[in-house]
C-alpha cells in the first residue's frame, strides 16, 4: 500500500492522554502522582471498583482541513471523546488543545466564546426546534452569536443554498424528510462559520439511498469550506469515503489510528480486521498500488491516474487487454494489466489475513 505523506500538516486539535471516568470519586485516581500503572490496567481497576472509564488515555490529533473519523462498536466512548473536545462532557484527566492553547484551562465564558465561534456541532437525533421555521432553527445559532438581522438572514441564506433547501426556508421541521431535516442540522452548525466541526452519526437515522446523496453533498461542503472536522460512525464503508484518516476505539481506549487503507491492509488486532472484514479491495487498492514498471512504449496507451481506484479502471482495464499507462505528475510511471491487478489482489488478500493473526500475537 502506498501512503502520501504530507509534511505540512498543522494541528488544529490535539487530545492528549484524556479520560473520562464516570462513578464516585473518579479524581482519585489521578491524584496519586509517583506510581506507575498502565493505562490498560488503570482502566481494569477502575471497572473493579464499580467506576466507568468511558474514555481511557485517549490520544489522537486533528489536522487542518482533515475528516478524522472515529469508529467503534456501541459504548466503545466515541460520543464521550468527541464531547470532551468541546467540553460538553467535562474530561477527568487530560488535555484538549485547540490551536496549540489548552481548552481545560479556559474560564467558563471564554468557552462558550469559543463554542459558539469556532465550533459547529451536528448529532443523529437532528435537534431541530419544532416551533421554528427552517430559516429561523439556522439563523438561531447567529442571534446568540450577537450578530444583527439582516447579517443573520445573509448567512442563513448562504448556508441554505450551500445544503440544498432553497425554497423550503418557511417549512417547518415536521413538514420535512429526514434527509432534508438533517440538512437544516448540517447548515444550521455550519451557519456559525465553525473552524472546528463535530458530527455524531450525523447520517446514521437516514436510509442508506439518502445516506449515500447525503455523504456526497458533505464531501461537496468540505471541498468548499475545509473545516476540521471529527466525524463519528458505525459504519466502515462510509468512513472509506469520507475519511482521511480515522481511529478505532474499543472500551475506552484507542486501538489503531491510521488511513482506512492502512487499517484495511494492516489491522492492529481482530478487532479492527473485522471493522474491515467487508470492504471490497478494489475499493481501497489504487492503479499506483498494482501497476508493474514498464519496460516498452506505453505511448498508445490509455493513461489513467495512479490514484485511480481499482474499482474504477476495471471497465477500462477489460476493454484493453494490452494494458494502461500510470502516470503521477504528468509522467508515466507504470503500466496496470489484468494480470497485475490479479497478483496484487491475491498478494494483498493473503497478506491481510495474515497481518491480523501475526498483530494479534504482536499486541496480545
Ligand atoms: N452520563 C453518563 N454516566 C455514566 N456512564 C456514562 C454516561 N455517559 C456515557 N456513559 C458510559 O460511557 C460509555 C461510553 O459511552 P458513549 O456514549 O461514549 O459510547 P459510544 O461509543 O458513543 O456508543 P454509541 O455507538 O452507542 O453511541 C458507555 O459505557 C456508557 O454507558
Ligand atoms: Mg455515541
Amino acid at each position: 500500500m502506498r501512503l502520501v505523506e504530507n509534511s505540512e500538516q498543522t494541528v488544529k486539535l490535539s487530545c492528549r492522554n484524556v479520560w473520562k471516568v464516570y462513578g464516585k470519586k473518579p479524581d482519585y485516581y489521578f491524584d496519586t502522582s509517583g506510581y506507575d500503572i498502565k493505562p490498560v490496567e488503570l482502566a481494569d481497576r477502575m471497572r473493579k471498583d464499580g467506576a466507568i472509564p468511558a474514555a481511557a488515555n485517549v490520544s489522537f490529533d486533528v489536522h487542518v482541513g482533515e475528516i478524522f473519523v472515529v469508529m467503534g462498536l456501541s459504548g466503545s466512548g466515541k460520543s464521550t471523546v468527541v464531547r470532551c473536545l468541546s467540553r460538553l462532557v467535562e474530561p477527568t484527566h487530560g488535555q484538549i488543545l485547540l490551536d496549540g492553547e489548552d481548552l481545560l484551562k479556559k474560564t467558563p465564558a471564554e468557552l462558550i466564546d469559543i463554542r459558539r465561534h469556532k465550533m459547529g456541532m451536528v448529532f443523529q437525533s437532528f435537534g431541530l426546534l419544532p416551533h421554528l421555521t427552517v430559516a429561523e432553527n439556522i439563523a438561531f445559532p447567529l442571534k446568540l452569536q450577537g450578530l444583527g438581522s439582516s447579517e443573520r438572514r445573509e448567512r442563513a441564506a448562504r448556508v441554505i443554498e450551500l445544503v440544498g433547501l432553497k425554497g423550503r426556508e418557511s417549512s417547518f421541521p415536521r413538514q420535512l424528510s429526514g434527509g432534508q431535516q438533517q440538512r437544516v442540522g448540517i447548515a444550521r452548525s455550519l451557519a456559525v462559520e465553525p473552524e472546528l466541526w463535530f458530527l455524531d452519526e450525523p447520517f446514521s437515522a437516514l436510509d442508506p439511498l439518502i445516506r449515500r446523496q447525503m455523504q456526497d453533498e458533505f464531501l461537496r461542503i468540505q471541498q468548499v469550506l475545509k473545516k476540521s472536522i471529527v466525524f463519528i460512525t458505525h459504519d466502515f464503508l462510509e468512513a472509506l469515503r469520507i475519511a482521511d484518516r480515522m481511529m478505532i476505539m474499543r472500551d475506552g481506549m484507542v486501538v489503531q489510528i491510521g488511513t482506512p487503507a492502512e487499517l484495511i491492509v494492516n489491522p492492529a488486532d481482530d478487532y479492527v480486521a473485522e471493522f474491515t472484514a467487508d470492504v471490497p479491495l478494489v475499493r481501497v487498492l489504487q492503479a499506483g498500488d498494482v501497476m508493474r514498471p514498464s519496460d516498452g512504449d506505453t505511448s498508445t496507451l490509455p493513461q489513467v491516474a495512479s490514484t485511480t481506484t481499482v474499482e474504477d479502471i476495471l471497465s477500462e482495464l477489460a476493454k484493453h487487454s494490452s494494458g494502461l499507462a500510470v502516470s503521477d505528475g504528468g509522467h508515466v510511471v507504470g503500466i496496470v494489466t489484468p494480470q497485475s491487478v490479479i497478483a496484487a489482489l491475491a498478494h494483498e488478500a493473503e497478506a491481510r489475513h495474515t497481518v491480523a493473526e501475526n498483530n494479534q500475537e504482536t499486541y496480545a
